[in-house]
């Protein structure tokens, strides 16, 4: 089982990247949509329509590259930071680029965030995918904050938290068992 990882930051250090970073060691093959260094999302075009209908050499390699991974993953978690009350632009431009090709549909996914101050743009991201018909099966956010902001900002930080281990086992548990009832 494989479940793809996504973050709305582009920023380094991002940590909404370290939420997902400590989702590896829980359980399950998680792989985060990046190149270790860079998050893969933020190598995506502005989504134009008149592009897609060029096709994929008028894309570049992110576009197929985005929706591939997405097709290839079981279930997707997301972790984003909440950025004016909204959806950080970044993420909503990576969902904008499979609402037509439809790589979401039906796919389980969790939304985890370390903050506890998201809850607009949580709500806003989980009405975006449930219009995409994703299924959205986690939603958790907040209970991360203290643990992130005690340990420093690695994953090895948030993992020494007893509670943030447990709701990040959780999450991927509830995940994986959503895979199971597809
Ligand atoms: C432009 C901008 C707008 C922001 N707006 C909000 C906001 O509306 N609500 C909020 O809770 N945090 C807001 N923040 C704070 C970020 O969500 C917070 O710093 C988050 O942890 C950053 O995530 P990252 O570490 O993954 O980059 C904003 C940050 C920036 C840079």
């Amino acid at each position: 089982m494989k479940i793809l990882a996504v973050w709305g930051s582009l920023r380094r250090g991002s940590s909404n990247e370290t939420v997902l970073r400590a989702l590896a060691p829980v359980g399950v093959e998680v792989v985060l949509f990046g190149d270790g260094a860079t998050n893969g999302i933020g190598q995506l075009p502005l989504f134009n329509p008149d592009v897609e209908a060029a096709g994929e050499e008028a894309q570049g390699g992110a576009v197929a590259a985005w929706r591939a991974a997405l097709a290839g993953a079981d279930a997707v978690v997301i972790s984003s930071p909440e950025y004016a009350h909204g959806v950080t632009g970044v993420l909503k431009n990576a969902l904008d680029w499979v609402v037509g090709s439809g790589e979401l549909v039906g796919k389980p996914v969790a939304l985890i965030n370390a903050s506890s101050r998201v809850t607009v743009a949580q709500a806003s991201l989980v009405e975006i995918l449930t219009t995409m018909d994703a299924r959205v099966v986690v939603d958790v956010a907040g209970t991360l904050a203290v643990p992130l902001a005690e340990k420093g900002s690695d994953e090895e930080g948030l993992l020494a938290a007893p509670e943030a281990r447990k709701l990040l086992a959780g999450a991927l548990e509830k995940l994986v068992e959503a895979v199971g009832d597809v």
